[in-house]
């Protein structure tokens, strides 16, 4: 008989996108833990109407003036153009409810462009991560993982939350693994579930956010369901699913 369940795979870093199994009927979910796509799931679920995400500094002061709030970062630090950083906590109903945001980030908005030829394209992060999986074990069509990592390279608090959200996938056997980095994942995660906050201080990019003050933010990004809306990507905005 064949096998009708849709698949799941993990793309630890962006470079491996491209040589990703899966092909078709996919929903891809850009992961950025640290901290755009924790943000991007707070401003929805605070009241934005959308974000656009778009990939450079340049594209993103074309909207200077034009009533669009304007969020981003590089190397985590708030761009000079900008109204917000890229930390959730600035995300707030008071800065956002109503609004349309344009966000350009390091390594985030980058995964979200690359992605754009899946057939959706979702956003994960442990504040969305129990409505998120529910949606897509409804949608019933094959998911890939996309982490953004930092700088082409694999992180730890992207690749963790690719674990949990495998678990909740393949908890009723409602998808098939088709990649060891699934595997992977999941094994990460069972390290690291027993006290996440404590295993991702290892995380470089938790270490630089604490260099720069940011720490505050970390158990917010690392918490489950404090957001929990599906932001999707339709027609170049992300809104809610
Ligand atoms: C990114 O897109 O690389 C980030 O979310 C970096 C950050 O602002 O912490």
């Amino acid at each position: 008989m064949p096998n009708t369940k849709p698949t799941v795979e993990v793309c630890f870093a962006p470079p491996l996108y491209e040589y990703k199994l899966t092909q078709e009927n996919y929903i891809t979910v850009v992961v950025d833990i640290l901290r755009a796509s924790t943000s991007i799931c707070t401003a929805l679920y605070n009241g934005a109407n959308k974000i656009i995400p778009v990939p450079t500094v340049d594209i993103a002061s074309t909207y200077i003036g034009t009533g669009y709030l304007i969020a981003g970062e590089r190397e985590g630090i708030k761009l000079d153009i900008a109204d917000l950083g890229n930390s959730p906590t600035q995300f707030t109903k008071e800065n956002v409810m109503g609004r349309s945001i344009v966000m350009t980030t390091t390594n985030g908005t980058q995964t979200i462009e690359m992605a754009k030829t899946a057939d959706q394209v979702a956003i994960g992060a442990f504040v969305n991560i129990s409505i998120l999986a529910e949606w897509l074990i409804a949608q019933h069509t094959n998911v890939v993982i996309f982490c953004s990592g930092w700088k082409n390279k694999m992180n730890l608090e992207d690749s963790v939350f690719a674990g949990a959200l495998c678990e909740k996938l393949l908890a009723n056997n409602e998808f098939e693994n088709i990649c060891d980095s699934v595997s992977a994942a999941l094994d990460l995660w069972s390290i690291a579930r027993r006290d996440l906050n404590h295993y991702i201080n290892k995380a470089l990019h938790n270490q630089r956010l604490t260099r720069m003050g940011f720490e505050d933010v970390i158990p917010y990004c690392l918490s489950n369901d404090l957001a929990p809306v599906v932001p999707v990507l339709k027609d170049n905005e992300i809104v809610k699913a």
